[in-house]
């Protein structure tokens, strides 16, 4: 392993050492702090006169303490788009000065934040013209970093350099945010309406080398009400009528959402030593009521990944799931670590983390990833390459699995990823049919001081729904290379 400190003594560290001042600045919406550059004058008319001395009263009660003041918001909610029949989710962040919102896949199997950016030395790419794109020269929070970025993943790479801004999620501004500004990128790691990802995961494996935003927040004291992001994916993989882009589902910082889930919420350590993944140990994996050997400690690590839209794993253990299914066989060929089985077989297939005895069961809907031409179904469970001498964990637990529950990333005391079942709630709002979900940049933030730096708070942002559609397209942190590779031939 490349690092083998202890997850909570990194986040101590990168604390120690980020260059990004974290001071919490309230928001004007919050009722705890009112710009006086806003109050410019008494109004005229007795209406305006009261709807002021209203306020006005607020304030002064909220200054001095003779009421309660507006409770600080610490936790933030973004709304997921599902693209392309739970391919990838994405949410929207909001980037600059003045701010912009594009769309991000969100992305547990990553550390790092890009965007697709338009410059003037850029060179053209690829089927990214409609890309909508960041440009510097636009934002006056723009700082230049004198480094170059690049990014490989299993799907595809990312290059540019770096840059810093303004970027607000999920109600949260960090200033001085570093971030790839990516000039050139691998066909097919993007398509509209996508600009780029945010990786949710650890500062450790960040290529930049940059604090993630979300880990900012975690490190700043009195910021977050507990350290922690939330998941709940929907699944339209298995509605007819689908469309291309449909509400993906939530996510919280912060906080959980108590009406997306029911019981407790079983968490699990990382294991000690795992490098900056959102790891679990797959401790047991059943088929058809069949259980699947698996190996243990470092051989069963996997990373939780919500940019992975199926489930990776060495070929050994995809070879022993698909012999518990009776007519399955390798895809071969253009499918080549993937297999095919009848689409007639109801499969059961459960799982188990760590030293939970709680099993967690993947629909059959979710277990097949999509019908071929000749009728069958390809599995969502395909073959990884061994990942021997790399902190690449030897298995990938992408959205198949996690559409199945609400899961939890909690990043100390100590890191652990949570799963509990999922809310009727939750449940009903699978293939529902419904607008997709807008981007809503945070007008209250305009009041605050410019120079002031650091997090702060202000209303929910929310994401992107534009309508145009898209070319099948799966990015993922981690390793899809395999499904990118078939995308294309997949009856979308
Ligand atoms: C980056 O390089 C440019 C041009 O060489 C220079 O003007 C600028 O000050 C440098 N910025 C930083 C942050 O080092
Ligand atoms: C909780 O989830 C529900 C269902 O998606 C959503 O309507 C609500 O806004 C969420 N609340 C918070 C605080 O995230
Ligand atoms: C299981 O629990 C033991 C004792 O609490 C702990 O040492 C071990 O790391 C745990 N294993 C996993 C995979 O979480
Ligand atoms: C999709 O799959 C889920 C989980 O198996 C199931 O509950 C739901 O009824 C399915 N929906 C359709 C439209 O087939």
């Amino acid at each position: 392993m490349r690092d083998s400190l202890p997850l909570s003594l990194l986040a101590l560290l990168s604390l120690l050492s980020t260059t990004v001042n974290v001071l919490a600045v309230p928001s004007a919406v919050s009722g705890q702090s009112i710009p006086i550059i806003r109050r410019s004058r008494v109004p005229q008319n007795d209406k305006d006169l009261a709807a002021w001395a209203q306020k006005h009263k607020a304030y002064i009660e909220a200054k001095y303490g003779f009421s309660k003041p507006t409770e600080k918001r610490a936790n933030g909610l973004n709304l997921l788009t599902d693209l392309q029949f739970d391919s990838s989710y994405f949410g929207s962040i909001a980037v600059g000065t003045p701010p912009t919102t594009f769309n991000v896949i969100l992305d547990t199997g990553s550390s790092d934040l890009w965007l697709s950016t338009s410059t003037s030395e850029s060179t053209s790419r690829q089927g990214q013209d409609n890309i909508p794109q960041y440009n510097p020269s636009s934002s006056s929070s723009f700082e230049q970093v004198n480094d170059t970025f690049s990014i490989q993943y299993g799907s595809g790479a990312a290059k540019g350099v770096l840059g810093k801004d303004t970027v607000q999620f999920s109600g949260f501004q960090v200033t001085g945010q570093t971030f790839g500004l990516v000039t050139q990128t691998t066909a097919q790691l993007l398509s509209t309406p996508l600009s780029g990802l945010m990786g949710l995961a650890f500062e450790d494996i960040a290529s930049s080398g940059a604090t993630p935003f979300w880990q900012t927040l975690v490190n700043t004291p009195g910021t977050l009400d507990s350290p922690l992001m939330a998941f709940q994916l929907s699944r339209y993989t298995n509605v007819t009528d689908a469309q291309p882009l449909e509400p993906g589902g939530t996510f919280n910082i912060g906080a959980v959402n108590s009406s997306l889930y029911t019981g407790d919420i079983d968490y699990q350590n990382t294991p000690d030593g795992s490098p900056g993944y959102w790891i679990l140990e797959l401790t047991s994996m059943s088929v058809q009521g069949n259980s699947i050997s698996l190996p243990s400690g470092e051989g069963a690590w996997a990373a939780i990944d919500t940019g992975t839209t199926g489930v990776g794993m060495p070929a050994e253990i995809v070879q022993n799931i698909f012999a518990q299914v009776p007519g399955s066989q390798p895809a071969g060929g253009q499918f080549d670590g993937y297999y095919t089985y009848p689409c007639s077989t109801n499969i059961d297939a459960q799982v188990g983390f760590g030293n939970s005895s709680n099993r967690w069961t993947i629909s059959s809907a979710d277990f097949a990833f999509q019908q071929l031409e000749d009728g069958s179904c390809l599995g969502a469970f395909f073959e990884l390459p061994s990942s021997s001498g790399t902190t690449t964990p030897p298995i990938i637990i992408g959205d198949t699995f996690l559409k199945n529950v609400y899961s939890v990333f909690r990043a100390s005391n100590p890191p652990s990823v949570g799963f509990a079942t999922l809310s009727s709630t939750a449940v009903s709002l699978n293939g529902a049919d419904g607008p997709v979900p807008l981007p809503t940049i945070v007008s209250s933030l305009s009041g605050v001081n410019p120079t002031s730096t650091g997090v702060s708070v202000g209303t929910g942002g929310q994401n992107n729904g534009a309508s145009s559609t898209t070319n099948g397209v799966h990015v993922a942190g981690l390793a899809v290379s395999l499904l990118t590779a078939v995308a294309p031939l997949l009856l979308w």
